[in-house]
């Protein structure tokens, strides 16, 4: 076996999704693991999760308290900070808890290793494509352009296209890299934006190794099927599972960039063991924008479930339109490439659901956005 330069490794949120996948891989790869999270009830009901790796040491704590990360800190060379709370259209009514769990909890972190005795030699945190807000797009005329997310007067046309900021011609999505300004259309993608900025900036100044990957739509087993409020693929099988229609917003034409969660677990990996990663920034994606209505319709065909897909030409209010990664920076420096396919990806996300309880909240999560005059 390799020698390890970092022999105990901390995941905070490393009871979720993506954490719990990057606790086992961290653990067959060798290293001691210490999960700091407070099982947030959105997500888990409270209880801890069946599929939590038996050979990780569990804190249960929150990042907002800075005796839980003390302790969590204590022995630990390199540190994954995962724990967020995790909702694009949720985060702009609960506007103080996105602040607190993603921006303090990350000021935290960095606050204690800035100000106490510790041997972390490595943090590596991920960041979202929300902070981008709308990608880059190209206009036939000016080449490479940024527009502005669109107005709800636009939106209320039912008119779903994006426009030139210079000359108005309708423009055609592209991919976008790392070195796009942050445009955030929500709290998470300014929380998400901040904690990146942050761990930088601090890491930097420091002279703290670290990593932020920034990640586009992952999927996968695990994701919470009861959660409404994040992950479109698992709030379409939450639907469909329950006989209830996918609720597709606009045309269903927009697109994302769908990631498995197992290529997001590879990317923190080579983050980890690579020097050459340290200080930046890297997208993880696939590279490729799918829309939405072929989301829905990939996962329904492969649930055997017909007739269950609505388009419903509405609208979120700051929904974006297309973003998809440039992800040249992650294969030259890290040597990471996507390797699980959507087809492959969505046939073990649909294996993995078909014997999970699927509590289906949508309407709850909607009735939320309606009242508060987002939806
Ligand atoms: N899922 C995606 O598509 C996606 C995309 C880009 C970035 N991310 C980021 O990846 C990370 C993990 O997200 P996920 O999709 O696995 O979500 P998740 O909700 O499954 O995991 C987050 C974990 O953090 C824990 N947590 C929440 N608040 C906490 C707190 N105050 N203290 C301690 N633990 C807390 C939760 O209990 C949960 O186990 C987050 O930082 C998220 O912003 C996710
Ligand atoms: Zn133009």
């Amino acid at each position: 076996m390799k020698l390890k330069r970092y022999k105990k490794i901390l995941v905070t949120g490393g009871a979720g999704f993506i954490g719990s996948f990057l606790v086992d891989r961290l653990i067959d790869e060798g290293y001691k693991v210490r999960i700091l999270d407070n099982l947030e009830p959105q997500v888990h009901n409270g209880k801890k999760p069946k599929y939590l790796n038996k050979k990780a040491e569990f804190l249960k704590g929150d990042v907002r308290h800075y005796k839980d990360l003390k302790k969590a800190v204590d022995g630990i060379d390199a540190i994954f900070h995962l724990a967020s709370a995790v909702g694009v259209g949720q985060s702009n009514y609960e506007i103080k808890k996105y602040v607190d769990v993603n921006v303090l909890g990350t000021a935290n972190i960095l606050d204690l290793l800035v100000n106490s005795k510790h041997q972390v030699k490595k943090i590596i945190t991920i960041s979202s494509m929300t902070g981008y807000g709308e990608g880059n797009y190209i206009c036939n005329k000016d080449g490479i352009v940024r527009p502005a997310i669109r107005g709800e007067n636009q939106l209320k046309n039912k008119d779903w296209n994006i426009y030139c900021p210079n000359c108005n011609l309708i423009v055609t999505p592209s991919s976008t890299n790392e070195a796009a300004l942050d445009f955030p259309n929500s709290i998470y993608g300014f929380s998400k934006k901040a904690q990146q900025d942050m761990a930088l900036m601090i890491g930097r100044l420091y002279n703290i190794p670290t990593v932020v990957l920034r990640g586009f739509n992952i999927y996968g087993p695990r994701q919470s099927l009861s959660n409404p409020y994040t992950g479109v693929t698992a709030i379409f099988i939450s639907r469909l599972k329950n006989n209830q229609e996918a609720i597709i917003f606009e045309d269903g034409l927009q697109t994302r960039d769908f990631v498995s969660v197992h290529d997001v677990v590879s990317a923190f990996v080579f983050a980890l063991e690579k020097d050459g990663a340290n200080f930046q920034m890297f997208n993880i994606g696939s590279g490729e924008g799918t829309s939405i209505f072929e989301v829905a319709e990939i996962l329904s065909k492969l649930l055997g479930k017909s007739g269950l897909i609505r388009v419903n030409n509405e609208f979120r209010k700051n929904d974006i339109r297309h973003c998809f990664a440039d992800i040249s920076k992650a294969k030259a420096v890290l040597g990471w490439r996507p390797k699980k396919t959507l087809e492959e990806g969505f046939e073990e996300l649909i294996s993995w659901s078909i014997s999970e309880k699927a509590e289906d909240k949508f309407q709850k999560a909607q009735k939320e956005l309606k009242k508060k005059g987002l939806a």
